[in-house]
């Protein structure tokens, strides 16, 4: 009896997992093609600006001809390694991404920027509206969640 009950909740949290892929579909936004991997958040975030004007991390953090803000080098080669488990430079004890808490890293402070877990500088990209959308900012924390891997 144990064992059905266990196979039930698998595939009720299945389901419900599969419905909330299919909603992010709908809430991308400016990016329809964002998904929560890491190479679909580099080729239509931190690479490119958007629909909606919103301007590319690139444009800063990068090292083609000056030196990364914030020692934060977002091309493809370096990106992943640059974020993940990488302690923030700004905020002490916070890695910019931890894996599966994206409660606990501070890039998604620095997107959000909410006004009860006051971070240091500026909302990203650096103070230049449009920001990112809520539902690209939920596909970015999803990644995270998933154990921010790097494919
Ligand atoms: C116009 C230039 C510019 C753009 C565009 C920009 N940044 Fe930044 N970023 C900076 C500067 C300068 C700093 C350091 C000062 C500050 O935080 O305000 C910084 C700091 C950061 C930090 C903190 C690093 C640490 O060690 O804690 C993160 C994370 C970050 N940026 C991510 C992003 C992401 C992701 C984007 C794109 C959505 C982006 N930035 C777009 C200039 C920029």
């Amino acid at each position: 009896m144990r064992h059905y009950i266990r196979i039930f909740a698998i595939v009720v949290f299945a389901a419900g997992a599969a419905a909330c892929d299919e909603d992010l579909s709908s809430i991308t936004g400016p990016t329809p093609n964002l998904e929560p991997t890491f190479s679909s958040i580099q080729a239509n975030i931190f690479e490119v600006s958007d629909s909606a004007g919103r301007v590319a991390c690139i444009n800063c953090h990068t090292n083609v001809g000056r030196t990364p803000a914030a020692n934060l080098n977002l091309l493809h080669d370096f990106a992943y390694d640059q974020l993940v488990n990488r302690a923030s430079s700004q905020r002490q004890g916070w890695s910019i991404v931890s894996p599966g808490n994206p409660n606990a890293s501070y890039l998604v402070e620095k997107l959000v920027a909410t006004p009860s877990a006051p971070i240091v500088g500026l909302r990203m990209p650096r103070n230049i509206p449009p920001f990112l959308t809520d539902g690209q900012i939920l596909v970015i924390k999803r990644w995270i969640e998933n154990g921010a891997e790097r494919n």
